[in-house]
């Protein structure tokens, strides 16, 4: 287990915000998630766990523990991966592809580590992580013991699960295994997949085509890390009563929207703070990105707390424009 006192997190969050931490501790194993369980148990200090940190959001020094797997490890069984929780979870997406895996493509480039894949079940192109999560191995904090947790108990729907909820700072993952199929059945009928296919003279994708087109699209909309801090969509698409979606449709001609049953619709909220006039915006050093406005970034020095202003300021405007409460995707610390 490596244990670091006073540490930044700045590497840590893809918002590249400088905030610390009174202790940084990291798990490579099995092993060592028992020894940090343990740690969490007689410490007694609050804690957190974070994974790559690409749906982080600091906005203060945290006086506890942050905890960070780098269980490391990509293992092949039949038609499964078991994959370390620390790993990159692009990674496991790429490889699979390699081993006539599939099922994941449509997934690909999404940041975050594999343990946040099966917290807050990604998704992306009409897949979600819990399409392909069989079970994930964890330990349990107030215990130590190993447990095994197969993906109905994880209770997953839109960017939720229950490692969010009642299950919440409760185990600390070592593995998920994800199952794919074998035979390549490409879901191309989400957003503009199909046309952008069709750009480069492609109507029937191979499983690698089909992942740098996936690449493409998300190239084109959202900023790199790297180069301007930010956390993918920052906010969840709301759902809504079919009703509110009929009204505004009315008002609205070609709304986006996804049915989600016969009494809920899903509208995103990207359009709605671009409608707002928010695209490109800022507010001090946080702003909206100019190409898909789901996206706040940190234009350079950002505290969290201005990027928690600039959240607080779109929510108001939504609400005020299309009487719909907007909230973050991300997790706010
Ligand atoms: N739109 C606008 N203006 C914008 C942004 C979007 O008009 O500035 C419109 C688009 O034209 C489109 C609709 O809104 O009609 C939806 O936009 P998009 O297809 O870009 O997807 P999204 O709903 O904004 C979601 C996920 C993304 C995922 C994409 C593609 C959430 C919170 N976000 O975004 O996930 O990549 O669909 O499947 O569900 C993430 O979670 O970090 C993430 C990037």
């Amino acid at each position: 287990m490596k244990s670091e006192l006073n540490y930044s997190l700045k590497q840590h969050n893809t918002f590249g915000i400088d905030a610390k931490c009174a202790q940084f501790v990291e798990y490579s194993s099995e092993a060592e998630a028992k020894e940090v369980a343990e740690l969490l148990r007689t410490s007694r200090v609050p804690y957190i766990i974070i994974g790559g940190g690409s749906n982080l959001l600091l906005t203060r020094d945290y006086e506890g523990i942050v905890v960070h797997s780098t269980c490391k490890g990509i293992e092949r069984q039949g038609s499964r991966l078991i994959c370390g929780s620390g790993e990159v979870f692009d990674d496991v997406v790429a490889y699979s592809i390699t081993q006539g895996l599939y099922g994941a493509e449509n997934l690909s480039l999404i940041p975050g580590d594999v343990g946040a894949s099966a917290v807050q079940n990604i998704g992306a192109y009409g897949a979600e992580a819990k399409d392909l999560i069989h079970s994930i191995r964890a330990i349990e904090i107030a215990t130590g013991n190993v447990c095994v947790i197969e993906n109905a108990e994880c209770e997953y729907g839109y960017r939720q699960s229950r490692f969010k909820h009642d299950w919440k700072n409760q185990y600390l993952i070592v593995s998920v295994e994800y199952e794919f199929s074998e035979t390549f059945e490409p879901r191309l009928d989400y957003g503009n997949i199909r046309s952008e296919l069709e750009k480069s003279g492609i109507s029937n994708p191979t499983a690698h085509e089909l992942r740098d087109t996936i690449i493409r699209i998300r190239e084109a909309k959202l900023p790199d890390p790297k180069v301007l801090g930010n956390a993918g969509s920052f906010f969840m698409n709301p759902i809504v009563a079919r009703s509110k979606y009929n009204e505004l449709a009315g008002q609205y001609e070609g709304m986006p929207h996804y049915d989600i049953d016969a009494e809920n619709v899903k509208i995103p909220a990207g359009w709605m703070i671009d409608q707002c006039g928010w695209k490109g915006k800022s507010l001090g050093r946080a702003g909206v990105h100019d190409k898909q406005a789901l996206v706040l970034v940190n234009r350079g020095g950002a505290t969290g707390q201005e990027i928690v202003k600039l959240c607080e300021t779109i929510q108001k405007d939504v609400k005020q424009k299309f009487g719909i409460d907007i909230y973050p995707e991300v997790n706010v610390i």
